[in-house]
């Protein structure tokens, strides 16, 4: 007969026997690295051995780390989990934003230029595929490379919000009645868009590979790089060309529901972009070794290719001057993100004495202080209680 109080007394003593015989890749944070960190102390071993196993916030590192990834707490990275909170205080759906004002604009005839028609469908025909790039590459390359669990709590929210943003484009595209195929295949048929894409895709690609571990100096570079490029040009500039447009279409009265649904997401991005910064300045504090001259030049490298194919973009969405907007306007605004970006993770400025011409910008990612700016919706979604920014 089952003795139910030994049966209860051996869970308790064999608690840690499942994990102990899993330390496959999926909990391990790499397949090489943490495949220690994921297995559980024996049972045989005394209780003083047991807790000597405990994880210890000092021993925990942003890759290539040895501590159990199962393990939330003990905080290292307190800054990775009050980003998590502040993402999640800024929580909002798609749907939640009037679009009527948009869909009556659209389909008035006269309701906007044939310049201001592209430069909506040019946005969206990246902007649809550009977050599903994001979230593909947060799932399957970034996250199982992160050791820290604070920082991986982030990188789950952050894919959230990205299936967010791939929602909210979908639904404007949907309440404007766009050719779906059109929008979406934009990636594939329209070159200034696909060049960005082509740039992106070999970075996500290379850490995306099973075979691919981080632990030796070439690829914890190559990981490092990938999220240089998606934090610094991805998220922090490849973006900013569309979200100034459709931002300055709504400060003028046009598409105010879009204009608002990018004001979101632009917050959005704008912690993530500060995530992964903080991220790379993190990883580089731990793995001096990897930031050499030659890895600085070809991110230099980078940045200088990802300005210019971002700028043809803007050329290509706006061949003439629209909204008070015109393409080189954005040469400049462009040099002046990339400088930011630049310092922000220890690189000089590439193109010194850029001012920026779009001030305003600033502002709108500052949605509490301009909430409600485009008067679309009436609630306010920053949770009370939740982190203070005054
Ligand atoms: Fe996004
Ligand atoms: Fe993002």
């Amino acid at each position: 007969m089952l003795d139910w109080d030994e049966d209860l007394k051996s869970t308790d003593t064999h608690a840690a026997k499942p994990l102990a015989a899993t330390p496959s890749a999926a909990l391990s944070a790499t397949a090489t690295h943490a495949a220690t960190s994921a297995s559980m102390p024996s049972p045989q071993l005394s209780g003083e051995a047991t807790t000597a196993r405990r994880v210890k916030a000092a021993d925990k590192r942003i890759i290539n780390g040895q501590t159990d990834v199962n393990q939330l707490v003990p905080f290292k990275y307190k800054w990775a989990w009050e980003k998590y909170l502040a993402t999640c205080a800024n929580h909002w759906m798609p749907q939640e934003v009037n679009m009527s004002r948009d869909i009556a604009l659209w389909k008035d005839p006269n309701g906007l230029t044939e310049d201001e028609r592209r430069i909506i469908k040019r946005n969206l025909g990246f902007f649809v595929t550009a977050d599903s790039l994001a979230a593909n590459n947060i799932v399957l390359g970034t996250y199982r490379h992160i050791t820290a669990p604070e920082c991986r709590q982030f990188l789950l929210r952050q894919a959230f919000e990205e299936a967010i943003h791939t929602h909210a484009y979908q639904y404007i595209v949907e309440s404007l009645g766009l050719d779906e195929s059109e929008i979406f295949n934009a990636y594939n048929e329209v070159q200034s868009i696909r060049d960005k894409d082509e740039f992106l895709i070999p970075f996500i690609e290379a850490i995306m590979k099973p075979e691919f571990v981080t632990g030796t100096t070439e690829a914890d570079q190559t990981l490092l790089k990938s999220l240089i490029v998606f934090a610094c040009l991805m998220e922090g500039l490849f973006f900013y060309v569309g979200f100034t447009q459709i931002l300055a279409m709504g400060r003028q009265n046009k598409m105010t529901g879009a204009a608002e649904q990018y004001q979101y997401i632009l917050r959005d991005e704008s912690m993530h972009c500060n995530f992964g910064i903080d991220l790379i300045n993190q990883i580089k504090l731990e793995n001096p070794q990897l930031w050499t001259a030659e890895f600085k030049a070809e991110i230099k490298a980078l940045f200088l290719k990802a300005v210019e194919l971002e700028y043809r973009y803007a050329e290509d969405t706006m061949p003439r001057g629209v909204l008070g907007l015109n393409a080189s306007m954005f040469k400049g605004y462009l040099r002046f993100i990339a400088n930011r970006r630049a310092v922000q993770i220890g690189l000089d400025p590439l193109f010194p004495n850029e001012e920026n011409p779009f001030p305003w910008m600033s502002e709108m990612i500052d949605l509490k202080k301009e909430r409600n700016f485009f008067e679309t919706r009436v609630i306010e979604y920053q949770s009370g209680g939740a982190l203070s920014w005054d």
